[in-house]
């Protein structure tokens, strides 16, 4: 089986290495050369525990290559994945599908025998359809099918999401496609992946209601947080007593700073417009976008009142400043909300990141000084902030931490300690909903 895969971004260069694990003979194609150049050479551009490993292994039994080049690759190809970015469109939430279209468009003239063509980027409903549309008007005699297998990867644990994935979904409308996308899922059997088969549109809209709905539970849980410190109640408790109900389910129910990443927040904006543009109402998910914004802030107004009132002339140590642990991405972080706002108000930042401080370089604000080590970052602070849950920062050394702050203050807004073991090594302990 065949297949290429244009777009070595984050999804096409997992599922790209994933699919040659399988057994396909994988090309991943992308414009840039820089990029391919360094694929070619086994270095990776993004960190995802075990990617490297995966991509040298399948380059060196030749069933994974990379190529900047689009006519040969998609003459002998059985399937055609379009796996290119789609960032939200500059103002108004859409999603930019500039970039699927141009490659649908390129494809079109190369296509040679049948071949199925896969949106596995997230995308509008109704793209699969205009990609078609594309298609059959770029090269009206092309033999080709049009399918929809969105993406339901995590951030550092893609690979486990991909070998043994909850579900595959497959938007297919012949037998011929999807016969093919089978063949290609055929090592799921083993494991059973229940494998959903349904129609275009289904497809697509699956992939931003499960984000959308996946949100909704963060959002909501980090409203209840805010009512738990005024009741009294402990957010984890609460969360856990909700999760036990097997319909509800525990995951997704922790509190926080607010969801962020590449997803959750750009496919939430996109569903809404798409639900707009079909003049329905999406007040659900506009209520869970508005509650991350006003979750993040208020993250802002718990760090100043555990200084005291004020955080200017402070120093704040921040540990961890990627949107998740275990990734290099900084897009959407609560970081990149709250670490500006106490600038502004005259704090002096400190931070330390096991993987996003090249990121963070390009965005946080100039004033905020990066450290190599946790003990370089604790040094002097009257707080320390715990923004991303990295391991690094479970099992920290606390008396050690606490000797060498000038102050006791630890803001703790993943909940990853206990109040009591905290006091009793004489912080002033503050996290969420607890
Ligand atoms: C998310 C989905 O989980 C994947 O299924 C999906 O494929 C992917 O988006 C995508 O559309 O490509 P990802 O953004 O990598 O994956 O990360 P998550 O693990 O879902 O976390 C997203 C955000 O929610 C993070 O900021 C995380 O800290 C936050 N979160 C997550 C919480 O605040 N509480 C939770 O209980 C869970």
């Amino acid at each position: 089986m065949n297949v290429v895969m244009i777009g070595s971004g984050y999804v096409g260069l997992v599922s790209g290495a994933c699919f040659a694990e399988f057994g396909a003979n994988v090309i991943c194609v992308d414009k840039d050369e820089a990029k391919i150049n360094e694929l070619l050479a086994c270095r990776i551009p993004i960190y995802e525990p075990g990617l490297d490993d995966l991509v040298r292994r399948n380059v060196e039994s030749g069933r994974l290559t990379f190529s900047i080049e689009l006519e040969n690759t998609v003459a002998n190809a059985d399937l055609v994945f379009i796996a290119v970015g789609t960032p939200t469109r500059r103002g108004d939430g859409h999603a930019d599908l500039k970039y699927v279209y141009t490659a649908a468009e390129e494809v079109a003239g190369y296509l040679q025998g049948y071949t199925v063509i896969v949106d596995k980027s997230t995308v509008p409903v109704g793209t699969a359809r205009e990609v078609c549309r594309i298609i059959s008007k770029t090269n009206p005699s092309a033999d080709f099918d049009v399918a929809s297998n969105p993406e339901f990867l995590r951030e550092g644990s893609a690979i486990g999401d991909f070998m043994r994935p909850d579900r595959v979904v497959l938007g297919v409308e012949s037998k011929r496609a999807e016969q093919k996308l089978r063949e290609l899922y055929r090592p799921l059997n083993l494991i059973e992946a229940p494998l959903h088969i349904t129609n275009l549109e289904s497809a697509e809209l699956i992939k931003y209601a499960s984000n959308a709905f996946l949100a909704t539970k963060i959002s909501f849980i980090n409203e209840m947080s805010q009512l738990c410190e005024k009741v009294g109640a402990d957010v984890h408790s609460v969360s856990k007593g909700m999760g036990l109900d097997g319909r509800i389910g525990k995951k997704f129910l922790h509190a926080g700073p607010g969801y962020g990443g590449s997803c959750f927040p750009k496919d939430t904006l996109a569903l809404i417009r798409i639900a707009q543009e079909h003049g329905v109402s999406s007040r659900i998910i506009e209520s869970v976008v508005e509650v991350n914004a006003s979750q993040k802030a208020r993250m802002v107004s718990k760090i100043r009142d555990a200084l005291g009132g004020s955080e200017a002339d402070k120093t704040i140590a921040i540990l961890g400043l990627t949107f998740k642990p275990e990734t290099d991405d900084m897009r959407d972080s609560p970081s990149l909300a709250i670490l500006p706002a106490l600038v502004d108000k005259g704090a002096t930042l400190k931070a330390h990141d096991p993987e996003g401080v090249e990121e963070a370089k390009k965005i946080l604000p100039e004033a905020v000084q990066y450290m190599g080590s946790i003990d370089e970052v604790v040094k002097d602070v009257d707080a320390v902030v715990l923004m991303t849950e990295w391991n690094q920062y479970r099992g920290l050394d606390l008396d050690k931490v606490k000797s060498m702050m000038k102050g006791n203050v630890f803001v703790d807004l993943r909940n990853v300690y206990e109040k009591d073991l905290m006091e009793s090594h004489g912080f002033e302990y503050t996290c969420v909903g607890r």
